[in-house]
């Protein structure tokens, strides 16, 4: 790291602020993901401000084939810096990196299963993140990487009833919000299809399904996604045509299932017709999407949006009880089946 950061950090003038750094080219990537005393691959960013200045900046603060120090690791510790930034365009480096640690880390026996479970996650977050922002990582090899992720993933969380909650706490912060409620609605359908029991390769590929649902939103802007307040008619449409941008965006992968696919394009379609984009009703919809809408539906009424606060679990549950059993919505049995599984818990 050069002096010139140095100065900064001896400031105490770092401030990560959640914000647009995705859309300004920049993807977090967590403290505990880069190794001490190692070379890193790719150049590492650091997010800041000066005094008296309005608007944050981005700083190289390690240069590609630099050694990260433990010093240096230690420090962003003690001031409680979460995560550091690498370039979007550096991304394929990054994967390469994240995913050779993740392998040793896998093979020892030295962390735990949750902390295991943590490292896949960040890297499944990162993959999302690639996935969504950039259009050449878009090919079949990154969904066969991301299916082995998931294949990783499936042994952590498997009959372990607090890991899948502790998950799902990671990485939320505004500008991941997307990519986290993807990965925490694949973590709830992982979970949720073992429950039914459905079998190993089927719980991965509609994982797969789960992770990149919301792939057509990645086109829409932040601003839109973030908004307080209500929509214009003309963002609404941009808004609703995402299912079927994503379903355009992933219906050539071959080791994509048809199934999954069907999520992609239906997981906003209601029982009752009322849902887009095409106004499907029950008997038409297909049976992974209408578990999508369920799952979908509870994992963004517990998280907190810019227009409203969190909904206790307890009282989401109540409310998937009372107000949605009433409702046409959603797939009664499978509605059911998913109430006795989060109670069950
Ligand atoms: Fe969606």
């Amino acid at each position: 790291m050069t002096e010139f950061l140095k100065r900064f950090v001896d400031a105490g003038e770092i401030l990560i602020t959640p914000g647009l750094e995705v859309a300004e080219g920049y993807v977090p990537l967590p403290l505990r993901n880069l190794n001490v005393n190692r070379e890193v691959p790719f150049n590492v960013f650091f997010k800041m401000k000066k005094r008296g200045q309005e608007n944050p900046h981005f700083i190289k603060g390690c240069a590609r084939g630099e050694v990260y120090l433990e010093d240096w690791h230690q420090k962003l510790l003690q001031l409680r810096i979460p995560c550091v930034y690498v370039a979007l365009e550096e991304m394929s480096l990054v994967m390469h990196y994240v995913n050779h640690y993740l392998e040793l880390a896998l093979k020892e026996n030295v962390k735990s299963n949750l902390e295991k479970g943590v490292q896949v996650c960040d890297v499944m977050q990162l993959w999302s993140m690639n996935f969504f922002n950039n259009e050449e990582a878009r090919t079949v090899e990154e969904v066969r990487v991301a299916l082995k992720f998931l294949g990783s993933l499936f042994p952590l969380i498997r009959g372990d009833d607090q890991s899948i909650w502790d998950l799902m706490k990671i990485g939320r912060h505004k500008s991941t919000r997307l990519y986290a409620h993807c990965l925490n609605v694949c973590l709830l359908g992982m979970a949720f299809t073992d429950y039914l029991g459905w079998k190993r390769d089927k719980i991965l590929g509609f994982g797969l399904g789960a992770l990149i649902h919301d792939i057509g939103l990645a086109r829409v802007p932040l601003a839109i996604l973030e908004k307080k307040g209500g929509l214009t008619p003309e963002e609404m449409l941009q808004i609703k045509r995402h299912p079927l941008d994503g379903g355009r965006l992933v219906q050539g992968f071959a080791n994509l299932r048809w199934e999954a696919l069907q999520m992609v394009l239906q997981h906003h379609e209601n029982g009752d017709g009322t849902g887009y984009p095409l106004g499907l009703k029950t008997p038409q919809i297909h049976t992974w999407a209408r578990i999508c809408r369920i799952l979908d539906s509870y994992e963004a009424m517990t998280h907190k949006r810019s227009w409203r606060e969190a909904m206790d679990p307890i009282d989401a549950i109540w409310t998937m009880h009372s107000d949605w059993k009433k409702s046409k919505l959603f797939d009664q049995n499978y509605l059911t089946a998913f109430i006795k599984f989060l109670a069950g818990r």
